[in-house]
């Protein structure tokens, strides 16, 4: 069994932090969203790794490495354009060889990780086997319809009137079967080659798929609001630990991780949260479910239910919250007179003011 994971892609819902970030190494509770995916594929005794990669591939490789670190042997599959990702099967096809794997979306957060799937499809006699989750909006998912005896009878991505709240977790097992099926298929009416026209051609040629309700959490990442929320999850269960350097009247309550290296003086904290190395906090207050990563600066600040990437620094600004703050980003006052707000935003930033 081996594993193929998917770091390429556009990200375009995210961005402006996708202009210069790869979505699957934002950070969640500080450590990269697809690290929890490759340590769920480890964890399932899977140790090669195909990672997909496209134009943010130099800094997911300089994260990845050569895997070691995960317990793992990375093969980087670099793709030249984001054209699908039953096209990232297609250009895999070598690295793949004969051997069953699990494809896993890189953006994507599964609780509980791998095993237990990764088991039943070594048990069962499928091609196929796909997660399904019931979600609020189904129209951003690959969705399924299911017959009466929950057999899948459609797969469609992203359609704009779907017909179940089914939607397609991003975590995949298939037998070689597939790259026949990814061969056959052509490209859909938005001109990716998609996996779910796969699969469909699998159904549609006798093999058999099976699809499995997802018990548990699961988050795909690809809008900001998914990733606060996923944030704030991951949070509920971190264990607190206290590090750092804590200084002058400062309060803690609830859960809190201040790495080595962090410094907090005359502010409250409450957890949960973490805050990472190198990380000064004055005269602040961090609410619940806020990840703060390294060498960030907070002065005078209120910041709750928020993601800080590095070296990011907030001064004097009151309160923040629900917002995603990207690396060496500013926040600051704007002076007395003119009351005015003065932005210097990015392209495809949204910024909300309380005016
Ligand atoms: P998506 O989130 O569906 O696509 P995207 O990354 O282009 O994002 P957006 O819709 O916001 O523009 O992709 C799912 C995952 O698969 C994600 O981790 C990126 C990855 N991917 C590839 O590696 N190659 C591809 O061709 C595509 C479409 C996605």
């Amino acid at each position: 069994m081996k594993a193929l994971m998917l770091a390429g892609g556009r990200g375009t819902r995210l961005r402006p932090l996708t202009h210069t970030s790869a979505k699957q190494l934002f950070p969640v509770a500080n450590k990269p969203v697809i690290f929890y995916g490759l340590e769920a594929v480890r964890e399932a005794g899977i140790t090669e790794v195909g990672v997909i990669t496209g134009e943010t591939g130099a800094e997911v490789r300089a994260a990845l490495g050569d895997g070691s670190r995960f317990g793992l042997r990375i093969t980087y599959i670099p793709q030249d354009a984001p054209r699908g990702l039953a096209h990232c099967v297609l250009i895999a096809r070598e690295f793949l060889g004969d051997d069953d794997f699990v494809m896993y979306l890189g953006d994507n957060f599964l609780l509980g990780g791998v095993q237990e799937l990764v088991s039943a499809f070594r048990a069962g006699d499928y091609e196929a086997q796909i997660l399904l989750a019931a979600v609020d909006d189904p129209r951003s998912y690959g969705v399924a319809t299911l017959g009466r005896s929950g057999e899948i009878v459609g797969l469609t991505e992203k359609p704009a009137e779907p017909e179940s709240d089914l939607a397609i977790v991003g975590v995949y097992l298939f037998s070689p079967a597939i790259h026949e099926a990814v061969r056959a298929i052509g490209p859909s009416a938005r001109g990716e080659l998609e996996i779910t026209d796969a699969v469909q051609w699998l159904i549609a040629h006798g093999h058999r798929v099976h699809s499995h309700l997802v018990s548990g959490y699961w988050k795909d990442t690809g809008r900001a609001r998914d990733i606060l929320e996923c944030n704030r999850m991951v949070l509920e269960s971190v264990e607190p630990r206290l590090d750092g350097t804590v200084a002058g009247r400062t309060e803690i309550i609830g859960r809190v991780v201040l790495e080595a290296g962090a410094v907090v003086e005359d502010s409250v904290l409450r957890g949960p949260i973490v805050i990472g190395t190198g990380t000064k906090i004055l005269r602040s207050y961090v609410g619940p479910f806020t990840s703060i990563a390294d060498n960030c600066m907070l002065e005078d600040a209120e910041i709750e239910y928020s993601i800080v990437f590095d070296n990011a620094s907030v001064r004097g600004v009151s309160r923040i919250g629900e917002s995603i703050i990207g690396r060496d980003a500013r926040v600051l006052p704007a002076p007395r007179t003119p009351a005015a707000h003065q932005l210097i935003v990015g392209d495809h930033s949204t910024v909300r003011l309380r005016a």
